[in-house]
């Protein structure tokens, strides 16, 4: 393959690919500079702007050193449907023209499942990373993407060795999958000096909504709880977010300060309940806006206790070794729970469970853990198989 361009493109969408393409991008730049090697690949990047503000975007391409997406489909917000077709429609184009021997997709969101769809269509071969994660909750359109995507996909880089198990069950021959660790961490351990020396007041003096007032900022290492809640069971139903709120501010709030990062679907359905002028009572609750990588990552380093229902963070958690309440009745990522090795836990979103997590985890200490494969190098591994793959 040295004489011969490969033309790579890949694809993100949504917030948390942004994390997993960033050393992907590095690896293919470094091998791309080899002596031997020098200019065979062309990677293009897609962005198909499902998230689209600069906090949830832009912010994380200037953090994360990812070049400048050389085409943005400019999606945006819409139903499932209209996310995914829009995307199908607007990608069919542009892979048409480019005409690349690869697309690689990252995760699970619409624009990884839509633009699955597309390169097999087109028959353009296929790559997955992340692959093989499974909660077996078809109720979550994460896991149709991942089921799509997975089906699709001609290689298929896992996680960890569970993921690799529900592959094979599902029949995908051994040869097409890679176990090469997680891509999310190789981001994490490239930035972690960077996010030991940040101040965490400065954080929450730069993201504070504007409701946020008399939250002390001193002593807080190592004493506060950091909450983070975008999934729709979550959030899109008024009676379980009041729950879910009163909770966090008349119970957690009392035995230890608390800082909420607010996603955009989370925000508008605050907005719409007209629950801020209540909120911004709770001196001991800090609102913020969404924060930035290098941000959520230091307020996460630095917390007593993470509740969430982001996979990312379950993960993220796992190797800081910070105890996690997983605010999910199941999970795709097992190899972070307690029972494999990992600091979190399913609660769901029964506020009883989640008390009683809460009791369990919040004096537990931190113990952080490493998944085989989770060093910090799963893109280079990536990237090394798909040229070896590609010159078969
Ligand atoms: C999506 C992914 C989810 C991922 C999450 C991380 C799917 C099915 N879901 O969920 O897997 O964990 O991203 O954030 O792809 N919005 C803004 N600004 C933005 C982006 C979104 O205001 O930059 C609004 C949209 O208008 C929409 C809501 O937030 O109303 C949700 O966005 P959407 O892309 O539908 O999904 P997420 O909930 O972010």
């Amino acid at each position: 393959m040295t004489n011969q361009t490969l033309k790579i493109c890949s694809v993100v969408g949504a917030r948390p690919n942004f994390i997993k393409i960033a050393p992907f991008c590095h690896a293919l730049e470094t091998l791309n500079n080899d002596v031997g090697r020098k200019g065979s690949i062309h990677h293009i990047l897609v962005h198909t702007g499902q998230h689209y503000d600069d906090r949830m975007s832009q912010a994380f391409f200037d953090e994360l050193n990812i070049p400048h997406a050389d085409i943005n489909l400019g999606i945006g917000s819409g139903s499932h449907a209209e996310q995914v077709g829009k995307t199908m429609i607007e990608f069919e184009k542009v892979i048409r023209e480019i005409r690349p021997d690869w697309i690689v997709v990252v995760g699970d969101v619409n624009a990884t499942c839509a633009c699955s769809i597309v390169a097999k269509k087109e028959q353009v071969r296929l790559a997955h990373i992340e692959a093989g994660l499974r909660s077996f909750d078809m109720e979550m359109p994460e896991e149709i993407n991942r089921l799509v995507t997975d089906r699709l996909s001609d290689l298929l880089f896992a996680t960890d060795r569970i993921a690799v198990r529900h592959l094979l069950n599902e029949g995908v021959p051994q040869s097409r999958i890679f176990m090469v660790g997680n891509i999310m961490i190789d981001t994490l351990e490239k930035n972690r000096s960077i996010i030991e020396k940040m101040e965490l007041s400065e954080i929450i003096r730069s993201n504070a909504i504007n409701r946020t007032s008399g939250f002390r900022t001193n002593d807080l290492d190592g004493n506060y709880a950091l909450v983070t809640l975008h999934r729709p069971p979550n959030v899109d139903n008024n009676e379980k977010l009041s729950e879910i709120i009163s909770f966090v501010c008349d119970e957690l709030s009392r035995e230890m300060p608390v800082i909420w990062p607010i996603h955009p679907r989370t925000r508008k359905q605050l907005d719409a309940m007209n629950l801020w002028e209540r909120l911004s009572r709770y001196p001991n609750v800090a609102w913020l806006n969404p924060l930035g990588y290098h941000s959520i990552l230091k307020a996460n380093m630095s917390a007593r206790v993470v509740l969430t229902d982001s996979g990312g963070m379950q993960e993220e958690c796992c190797v800081l070794g910070t105890p996690c309440l997983t605010l999910r009745p199941n999970t795709e990522r097992p190899v972070t729970l307690i029972e494999h090795g990992g600091v979190s836990k399913l609660v769901g979103n029964d506020v009883t469970q989640i008390r009683h997590g809460f009791r369990e985890l919040s004096d537990m200490p931190r113990k952080p853990s490493r998944p085989e494969f989770w060093d910090g190098h799963t893109a280079e591994r990536i990237a090394g198989h798909l040229i070896e793959y590609s010159s078969r």
